[in-house]
């Protein structure tokens, strides 16, 4: 489960109902999607197969035409250089959607001046679309694997305002794993 936070007045949502709501008013997308098809081993391959209908059907509603899993953990080569090109503020000339299946994350959004801080987790669908101002940050652990759908590869590059805005804000993690010892999700994290 997401956990949705405006950190200028402190507003903290954590309910999936009420965070769908809000995101919505700000046009960005949020679902819960099921877990329990997937094996603790899947491969990238596997996880292609068994979301086949929901790829394709974000594919018809978005315009996408790929779809990939990414897989980062703290082994990952060059993982702090990965991670520096998206935790400053930037805009994409396509959305950016990820479902993601293990570790946990932070999207903040600037829209409108307004910073709102998203942390997703397994089960959680979200959709930026094009041109929003974001940033985005793992969790401590440094572990996240999603599926991404994209118009066009190249359009995820990351286009930076330069604000600085990015600098003002704590990546602090909220979820489950954070208030204590990491809860058993019977996934791989
Ligand atoms: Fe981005």
């Amino acid at each position: 489960m997401a956990v949705l936070r405006f950190p200028e007045t402190d507003r903290l949502f954590e309910d999936e109902a009420a965070i769908r709501s809000e995101l919505s008013a700000l046009g960005i997308d949020y679902e819960r999607w099921s877990l329990d098809r997937m094996g603790n081993d899947a491969t990238a391959e596997d996880v292609l197969a068994a979301y086949m209908d929901e790829i394709e059907e974000m594919k018809r509603r978005g315009g996408y035409v790929t779809a990939d899993v990414i897989d980062v953990n703290p082994a990952t080569p060059n993982l702090d250089a990965m991670l520096a090109k998206f935790d400053k503020e930037h805009t994409h000339s396509e959305d950016e959607v990820r479902f993601i299946l293990a570790g946990r994350g932070i999207f903040f959004l600037n829209i409108d001046g307004r910073v709102a801080s998203v942390e997703v987790g397994p089960g959680d669908m979200l959709r930026v679309p094009s041109g929003t101002t974001h940033w985005f940050t793992l969790c401590e652990d440094r572990r996240i694997r999603a599926i991404r759908w994209f118009q066009d590869t190249t359009g995820w590059t990351p286009h930076y305002t330069g604000s600085g805005v990015d600098q003002s804000y704590q990546p602090l993690c909220f979820g489950p794993a954070y208030l204590g010892p990491r809860a058993a999700t019977g996934i791989r994290v």
